[in-house]
């Protein structure tokens, strides 16, 4: 017998996910993203995301299940992310799962998000070893996690502080004038600055801060630090080397990401490294966590980009190994919860 047909929806921030997921196997992943309509806001705003939601839901699960080619009475479970995100975008996606559970009699699965960042990895993958330490970076999220059972016990080791890391990247792309989101235009611009021009501030990694906060981040003083910089020497009538900044920004970032990841690894004895959220499409912390994970003996895990930002496929996925485990389902009354703590695997 093949194995249950899962059906994925994530709703959290900007991205409407729907995708269908059987065992290991994606068969189709549709996402609707209303980053276009928030860039105008130069952010994420609760409420626009929450009307695109709407609007997109239904015709991205028709999407999906056209282009995977089942009908959405094959489905054998919907599995849909609960927590942590926007509350008033969390929503849109519970309320949809509920009418699909209800309407074709399938058990629902509200599941938490950062879980699905890791569990995608499958996809793409295979089986996840258990424990893996898993770094997940994005505009929303910074955590360090121990992953004992994908199912149901995470655990954290740390988190941000301020700032997600993703954010600290957008912010400082608008000091530097490039678009939102920024990630992505600090990481092509920074390709033909020195990464070791600027020295810029390392969060939380000497003295007491390091005792107190081993594996915790914090980025606003960076953030701040680089907004200085360059107000200092634009009030002085300088020419901006943007290149540089960049560079040396991103390397700042990379650098204490890269470091207390593989340290995590290390104090816990875990050989396998997973790093998720949109931030992982980074090319410069790629290639530093490579040479790291390699310098330390640790595997390194990236997942494609497509599937490390939001998308309905982790989901998925993660409802695919919740069922294969065995576990219970949700009630059909389940909740949304905006700050659900990473070890609630379930709700
Ligand atoms: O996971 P994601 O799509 O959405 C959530 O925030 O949950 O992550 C988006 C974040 C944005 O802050 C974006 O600037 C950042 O990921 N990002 C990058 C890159 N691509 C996307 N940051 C650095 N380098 C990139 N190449
Ligand atoms: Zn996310």
């Amino acid at each position: 017998m093949s194995e249950p047909l899962i059906l994925g929806i994530e709703s959290s921030c900007d991205e409407t996910g729907v995708a269908l997921v059987r065992g290991r196997t994606l068969l189709h992943d549709a996402v609707a993203s209303s980053v276009e309509e928030q860039a105008r806001f130069g952010g994420v705003v609760p409420e626009v995301a929450s009307r695109a939601h709407l609007e997109a839901m239904v015709p991205t699960i028709d999407r999906a299940c056209r282009e995977a080619g089942v009908r959405l009475r094959d489905v054998d479970a919907v599995a849909v992310t609960a927590g942590p995100g926007l509350a008033s975008a969390l929503i849109v996606g519970v309320a949809a799962a509920k009418a699909l559970a209800l309407g074709l009699g399938v058990p629902i699965y509200g599941v938490n998000h950062l879980a699905a960042h890791v569990a995608v990895d499958v996809l793409e993958h295979g089986p996840l070893p258990e424990p893996t330490v898993a770094l997940l970076v994005s505009g929303g999220h910074t955590n360090l996690l121990r992953v004992d059972d994908i199912s149901e016990r995470i655990t954290s080791l740390g988190h941000t502080l301020d700032d997600a890391a993703g954010e600290a990247f957008d912010k400082v792309a608008r000091v530097l004038g490039l678009p939102y989101p920024g990630g992505p235009h600090i990481d092509r611009v920074a390709a033909d600055g020195d990464p070791r021009a600027i020295t810029f501030p390392r969060g939380l990694t000497t003295g007491r801060d390091l005792h107190r906060h081993r594996f915790d981040f914090s980025f606003s003083g960076l953030k701040t630090s680089v907004a200085r910089w360059v107000q200092v020497r634009e009030a002085a009538g300088e020419q901006i080397p943007v290149a540089d900044v960049a560079a040396s920004f991103q390397e700042a970032v990379v650098d204490v990401l890269t470091a207390k990841a593989v340290a995590a690894c290390a104090e816990h004895g875990v050989t396998d490294l997973l790093i998720g959220g949109g931030v992982a499409a980074n090319s410069r912390l790629r290639a530093v966590a490579e040479q790291r994970c390699a310098a330390a003996g640790i595997r390194l895990r990236v997942p494609r980009p497509a599937l490390c930002t939001d998308n309905g496929a982790m989901v998925a996925a993660l409802g695919a190994q919740v069922v294969a485990r065995g576990r219970h389902a949700s009630r059909l009354d389940l909740p949304t919860d905006s700050s659900l703590p990473v070890g609630q695997v379930r709700l």
